[in-house]
């Protein structure tokens, strides 16, 4: 059956579909030794050769899908350029390849979603289904009750508004704790939308991705989420 380029390259769990596209469009991808760089190309799983960056896709693996507790100190890529520790190396004793959903910065902490299925990455990514993702937050200093009024409308971050975010306090000290909920994931978002305000984050943990917690992970372990957890997140739709 002849099938969407990047949805074979995301089901072999090269990476996800978006990024596939861009792997198709910078002429990486070939089928039968021809290079593919046109979006919607297909071909057929069982029979093409493909092959990404030189190297023959495998056939479709089994879909795994980790929840894993990200230690300060990790990049969340599968390779760092700076040969920094990823946490693909945190990941022990699970053959298939997987690649982490979305980032969480070398300095922050938290959850972070692993998976080989290209088709859940895609969807907990896209602005559309808007995944809420909820961060504790130590910072340098008390913000003003009316800046976070503004974060919490939403301020002009690289020229465009940021949605609405939800933010509570923790903890009342003289470098408070607050929780930020956002439903968008923008290069160091939490961290710039603090600094814009004067109250630079000195601590970032992810403590949720929609309905996922896990206050049992010890930072560095990770766990399989149940078939019910998958089934949900699959059917995840944005709160109106
Ligand atoms: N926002 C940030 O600034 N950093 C993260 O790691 C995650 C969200």
């Amino acid at each position: 059956m002849r099938i969407r380029l990047q949805k074979i390259i995301a089901d072999a769990g090269i990476t996800s579909r978006r990024k596939a596209e861009e792997l198709i469009l910078a002429g990486r991808v070939t089928v039968n030794g021809q290079v593919v760089a046109e979006l919607g190309s297909k071909a057929d799983p069982e029979h093409d050769h493909i092959k990404v960056d030189g190297k023959l896709l495998r056939r479709a693996q089994r879909h795994v899908y980790l929840l894993l507790n990200k230690p300060v100190g990790y990049v969340s890529t599968v390779s760092d350029p700076q040969r920094r520790p990823t946490v693909i190396s945190l990941i022990k004793g699970v053959k298939e390849r997987v690649y982490p959903v979305g980032r969480l910065d070398f300095h922050s902490s938290g959850l972070i979603l692993l998976t080989n299925d290209g088709e859940l990455a895609n969807l907990l990514m896209s602005r559309a289904v808007a995944v809420p993702r909820t961060y504790h937050v130590k910072l340098e200093s008390s913000p003003k009750r009316e800046d976070l009024a503004k974060l919490e409308h939403g301020i002009v971050l690289d020229g465009q508004r940021t949605a609405p975010a939800k933010i509570r306090v923790l903890t009342e000290r003289d470098k408070p704790w607050y929780e930020i909920t956002l439903t968008e994931g923008r290069n160091h978002q939490v961290r710039r939308m603090f600094e814009r305000i004067g109250c630079p984050v000195v601590k970032l943990k992810r403590v949720r991705i929609a309905f996922l917690t896990d206050d049992a992970l010890a930072p560095g372990r990770f766990r399989h989420l149940s078939p019910a957890e998958v089934a949900r997140l699959k059917s995840w739709k944005a709160s109106p």
